[in-house]
């Protein structure tokens, strides 16, 4: 298993594993609300500046995980995780926890001082030190 930034040419395998596994919906034919939903992601996955990192994990040649990491709007040294997926045959192997240390290290190097996510699969990020914000309704924070 090999952990790499993503290449333009994987964009589509990207957005099929959101599809499947986030949006609970066929890539060929998204349902209404996915279509929404993918107006986001797609234009996220179009981005190439420093400010935003999709992560891929890939199994000879197949891409089984993704996850992203984006500076915050709020502030310069912020910045959320989203999209983190893996492959159902390839899960509890450390591949979403290996995706997830690579965009902190990335977020780190661009003087990242916090990372802020919001999850329904808390345990994952706890175990990784992150922790709920008070009131924060499932949005969780690690200072880097
Ligand atoms: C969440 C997800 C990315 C985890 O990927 P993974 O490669 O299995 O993660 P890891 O192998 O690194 O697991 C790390 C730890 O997370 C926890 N964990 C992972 N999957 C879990 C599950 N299904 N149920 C409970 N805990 C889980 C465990 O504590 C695990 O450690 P352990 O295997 O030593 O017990 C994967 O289950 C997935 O793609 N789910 C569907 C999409 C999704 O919900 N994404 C998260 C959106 S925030």
């Amino acid at each position: 298993m090999k952990i790499r930034k993503m290449d333009p040419g994987d964009a589509q395998a990207v957005r099929n594993l959101i599809c499947k596994y986030l949006l609970k919906t066929d890539p060929t034919s998204p349902d209404e609300d996915a279509q929404v939903d993918l107006i986001g992601i797609d234009a996220a996955l179009a981005r190439t500046d420093p400010a935003m990192l999709w992560n891929v994990a890939v199994v000879e040649d197949e891409l089984v995980g993704c996850c992203m990491i984006a500076q915050s709007h709020f502030a310069d040294d912020v910045w959320e995780i989203g999209n983190l997926t893996v492959t159902k045959k390839y899960r509890r192997q450390g591949i979403g926890s290996g995706l997830i240390i690579e965009c902190e290290e990335y977020a780190h190097f661009h003087d990242g001082k916090l990372i802020l996510l919001a999850s329904d699969k808390p345990k994952i990020y706890r175990k990784l030190g992150y922790k709920e914000i008070r009131g924060g309704r499932g949005t969780m924070r690690k200072r880097l």
